[in-house]
């Protein structure tokens, strides 16, 4: 084996920049010696957890042996009852209704490849050689149960996934009322733990705080992994900033109620511990039976939070995104729904597509209200017979209107709800998860189905199958609108419903998708309720909220680019003012932070001036251009020390371009001259760096405009009021050029409009301004 090494009972695990060391100890027990930089097996004495003192006051696991306690040593895994007080891994209750067990070592194996769940998603290999697994068997020391610890190792992607998977052979039943994917245990470094929280519309905001003694617990209750708190955490070292420094980064290939437990124990060792949410959570193991947990995704870097993200978007482009799209240039869309909301006919959508389509729009999506009764959030969900007042010739007509002028067609679906003013609810009403005899709570006017029913299963499949194989639709948004509430199924004990609800989820996207790869699948949930690696396995990308105003985004898209590449997250350009926040920003940035995603459009074109209409076409043809490096490129955040400006910043892995964002949030007066450094570049090459041309309305100056103007007109006059809808000014044209290590360090942009005079140069950003940079390789005056 390449990156996996054993030595008798120590396992060296080796990515390109990274090592993990443990040893099956004396006892059986699987320690814990080294994650982080690279070490070798000959360093495992001198890494290895010192026991030379007996402690007072300690439960000793061996009466002849005063320095082996469980609670002062770093593990792979624990258990319950034996001494180790801190955050458990596991709880059994087991057949003589005790909780105390003790997993020991059996036997290790060694394999090429990565060795995928089969009840759930995960990661994958797709060459033999890409991968390497380590399996540890224990068993528990009492009873007749096996454990694996699995570690498949992602070498260049600089990842080590674990997972966790339980067997039975008791005669009587086991109940799992918790199972961790995994546990490990780090030396404290002052490490800060970084999160990602939010809520609806405000997703993914980055959260530290410095670890102190006690647990620590990022977990998502609301049966999806949440818009509240994202499966992703980070541990990163005091002195950690986007480019420099230690950061752990840890994730869960999961969907559902997640679980990531980070303890600083009195002997000052972290342990993070992830895996399904024990909430409301037992399961019955019988005899011959097997409980496999989600895959967890462990990653570290040297070279900051960068580095980390650097390892996941790899990660996901590489061993998690699958289906035709997986590394498929994203097709700039067009979304109906906040230009009609439930209120459109076929005429309207079709006036709707054929703007779109001049504009250069690749892909048409019809949103909510084609179905049923579907003309308010009210009702219809759950029912599949298209709407023929709004839509005569019914979604295939549709769609070969919309294939005829050029375009492909998309569709939303929202399948795991149910109205309860639906057919499916009248016919079915037992589909719907409620508990008997109670009113259930409802959550935007809706139910969930019960995805652990096979009988509701087969009917979503079969009705979303047939739609989908009736019209060529090539593109599906897969909504999901609501928290889990009234846990109740006729199916299975409700202290399973959370996880099999997940595994049905699972089961009906794979039947659905892994059937029909040529479809480019987006998921979402209320936004960004739902954004994980789990959902990644199936849909190539997700909506991140439905905040689509550009300075709200900017932290959103920012957060989820933690773990996430920009090409898995949806990010449309929408109208102004913004329907949440009524804040007014220009087209150019509403475009220069969706261009940092699978770009978009979601407004009523109708209400847009010719001059807007132009600009938004040269936006489109300008993404197309530059398309594979926003959404394929490494992609790099900034720390920047002013806190009202933001970069994002995408380098072609070449090095042969990059583009660039350079967003102001509020302006300040009499601002310092603005620089803007290029990371990852090559140092040797000359570049150039040129600002993207974009234009600002005349509307912005109002009574300013005398300053630009050489003669007085009325801001609110006929004459400005007409010129404002052909005619715009350009926005700070640039251009430079500097070889790789200058850009690196540095360069200096023009001014910022002040008030002091006018220049055709200046950057006329104020509030909410923003311009998009290009660097591209400058063949003529390449170095020597
Ligand atoms: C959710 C989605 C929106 C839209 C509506 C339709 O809110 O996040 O993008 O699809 O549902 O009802």
């Amino acid at each position: 084996m390449q990156y996996i090494t054993q030595a008798e009972k120590l396992f060296l695990l080796r990515t390109d920049e990274t090592a993990y060391l443990l040893l099956i100890n004396e006892y059986g027990h699987p320690e814990h010696l080294h994650y982080g930089t690279p070490v070798a097996l000959a360093d495992a004495a001198a890494l290895r957890y010192k026991r030379t003192m007996p402690y007072g006051a300690e439960v000793l696991y061996a009466e002849d042996d005063p320095t082996y306690c469980l609670d002062n040593l770093p593990l792979e895994w624990s258990g319950i009852g034996k001494g180790d007080f801190r955050v458990s891994p596991i709880e059994l209750e087991l057949p003589d209704g005790s909780y105390t067990c003790d997993f020991v070592f059996q036997c290790a194996k060694l394999q090429p490849g990565a060795r995928g769940a089969s009840t759930l998603p995960g990661a994958y290999a797709e060459e033999s050689a890409d991968a390497e697994t380590l399996v540890l068997t224990l068993k528990e020391k009492v009873f007749a149960l096996q454990l694996e610890l699995i570690y498949t190792v992602y070498p260049h992607e600089n990842v080590i996934t674990r997972r966790s998977v339980l067997h039975s052979q008791e005669a009587s039943p086991v109940r799992i009322r918790r199972m961790m994917s995994q546990l490990l245990d780090l030396p404290n470094d002052g490490y800060r733990l970084v999160t990602l929280d939010g809520d609806w519309i405000q997703e993914a905001h980055r959260h530290d705080r410095a670890l102190m003694p006690g647990c620590f617990v990022n977990e998502s209750t609301t049966g999806n992994s949440s818009n509240r708190h994202n499966p992703g955490v980070m541990l990163a070292a005091p002195t950690a900033c986007e480019d420099s420094g230690n950061v752990y980064g840890f994730n869960l290939i999961y969907s559902g109620n997640h679980y990531t437990a980070v303890e600083l124990s009195p002997r000052n060792m972290v342990r993070i511990v992830s895996g399904i949410n024990p909430l409301c959570f037992c399961w019955q193991l019988a005899q011959g039976e097997t409980f496999e947990t989600p895959e967890a995704v462990l990653t570290f870097s040297f070279h900051g939070f960068n580095g980390m993200s650097h390892n996941f978007h790899e990660f996901i482009l590489h061993r998690i995104l699958r289906g035709d799209w997986k590394a498929k240039d994203r097709p700039v869309l067009l979304n109906n729904w906040e230009a009609h909301f439930f209120d459109f006919t076929r005429r309207k959508l079709l006036r709707l597509a054929r703007r779109a389509k001049k504009l250069g729009v690749e892909l048409f999506v019809l949103d909510d209200g084609w179905f049923g009764a579907r003309n308010s959030d009210h009702a219809g969900l759950g029912d599949y017979t298209v709407n023929r007042k709004k839509l005569r010739d019914g979604i295939e007509g549709l769609a070969q209107r919309i294939n005829a002028l050029g375009m492909q067609f998309g569709l939303w679906f929202e399948p795991e709800s149910i109205n309860t003013d639906s057919e499916l609810y009248r016919n079915h009403p037992e589909y719907a998860m409620q508990l008997p005899g109670r009113t259930p709570a409802l959550g935007r006017n809706q139910l969930l189905l019960d995805l652990a029913n096979p009988a509701v299963r087969d009917y979503i499949v079969e009705n979303v199958s047939s739609i989908l194989d009736r019209a060529n639709i090539t593109y599906v948004k897969w909504d999901m609108n609501r928290h889990m509430s009234d846990i109740y199924s006729a199916v299975c004990p409700a202290g399973e419903l959370y996880h099999r609800y997940i595994l049905g989820l699972y089961e009906v996207l794979e039947r659905i998708f892994r059937a029909r790869p040529h479809i480019l699948l987006e998921s979402c949930a209320s936004g960004g309720n739902r954004f994980d690696l789990g959902m990644l396995c199936y849909s190539q990308q997700i909506w991140a909220s439905d905040d689509t105003d550009p300075i709200e985004r900017l932290k959103i898209q920012k957060g989820f680019s933690y773990f996430y590449p920009p090409v898995c997250m949806g990010a449309h350009v929408s109208q102004s003012p913004h329907q949440q926040t009524l804040r007014s920003t220009p087209l150019s940035t509403r475009f220069n932070v969706a261009a940092f995603g699978a770009l978009g459009y979601e407004l009523d074109l109708a209400e847009l001036s010719p001059i807007e209409h132009r600009q938004i076409k040269e936006q489109i043809s300008f993404y197309k251009q530059v398309r594979h490096t926003l959404q394929f490129g490494r992609f790099y955040r900034y720390q920047l020390p002013e806190m009202n400006k933001d970069v994002f910043l995408a380098v072609a892995p070449d090095q042969s371009h990059a583009v660039l964002s350079f967003v102001q949030t509020l302006a300040t007066a009499g601002d310092s001259n603005d620089g803007l450094r290029v990371k990852g570049l090559d140092a040797n090459a000359r570049y150039r760096l040129t600002a993207v041309p974009q234009k600002v309305s005349l509307a912005r100056f109002g009574g300013l405009l005398k300053h630009i103007m050489p003669f007085t007109l009325r801001a609110d006059g006929f004459i400005l009021r007409t010129a404002n809808r052909v005619h715009a000014l350009p926005d700070g044209p640039f251009s430079l050029c500097a070889s790789g290590t200058a850009l690196q360090s540095g360069v200096g942009l023009n001014d910022q409009f002040i008030g002091t005079g006018y220049h055709k140069d200046l950057r006329l950003w104020g509030d909410f301004g923003s311009q998009l940079y290009v660097v591209e390789l400058e063949q003529e005056e390449e170095a020597e």
